[in-house]
């Protein structure tokens, strides 16, 4: 095994349009430093330097929407266009939930709300921790009332290409398939 130094390797992860409102004004930032922290929280690792925290800071809500592959362009958009200079929220058909100050996109598939748990201050970045109060799901994706995510053809981001990339097809089923290394009577 070669040693790559301390290279994040944790990839790939999902990419999502964060919203905000920032100076009165709905905004998106496209972050694919996101995770979960347990089942109704989530984190996102944004940039001191970015437009969007401020809003974040001063609402204490966002929201994550998970865009499909048939709006890659506009998700890439929304990561290099600042929200300084330009309005990223007329690409998209916006919906609220019960916060009013966390826009959502319509044609996400999927949405989350969620308000500020915690900030978590990095040197150069804000970990914002946010609760989860309501998810939005199109109904096109839901198999019965779940989430079937080969229908929401998530955009899944990885650093050392800079690529998007698709899901793949499933390959086995968790908490299921390490039963068979079980030893009888283990
Ligand atoms: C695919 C992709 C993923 C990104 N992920 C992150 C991220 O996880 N954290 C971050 O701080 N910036 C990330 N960015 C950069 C911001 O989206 C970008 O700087 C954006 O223009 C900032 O918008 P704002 O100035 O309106 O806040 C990403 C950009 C792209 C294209």
């Amino acid at each position: 095994m070669k040693a790559l130094g301390a290279v994040n390797a944790l990839y790939p992860t999902p990419t999502a349009l964060v919203g905000a409102t920032v100076n009165g004004k709905a905004n998106f930032i496209t972050i694919a430093h996101i995770g979960i922290m347990d089942h109704s929280h989530i984190s996102l690792g944004m940039g001191k330097v970015h437009y969007t925290n401020a809003g974040i800071k001063t609402n204490k809500t966002f929201s994550v929407c998970l865009p499909s592959q048939d709006l890659m362009a506009q998700t890439d958009y929304c990561g290099i266009m600042t929200g300084k200079k330009t309005d990223k929220a007329a690409l998209f058909e916006l919906f609220y939930g019960e916060l009013a100050t966390a826009p959502m996109i319509k044609q996400c598939p999927v949405c989350m709300e969620c308000r500020l748990a915690r900030t978590v201050d990095f040197p150069s970045h804000d970990i914002f921790i946010g609760e989860i109060v309501q998810t939005y799901a199109d109904e096109a994706v839901l198999q019965n009332t779940m989430i079937d995510f080969s229908k929401v053809k998530p955009l899944l981001f990885d650093m050392p290409s800079k690529q998007y990339w698709a899901l793949g097809a499933p390959v086995g089923k968790c908490w299921n398939v390490g039963k068979q290394l079980k030893r009888k009577g283990g």
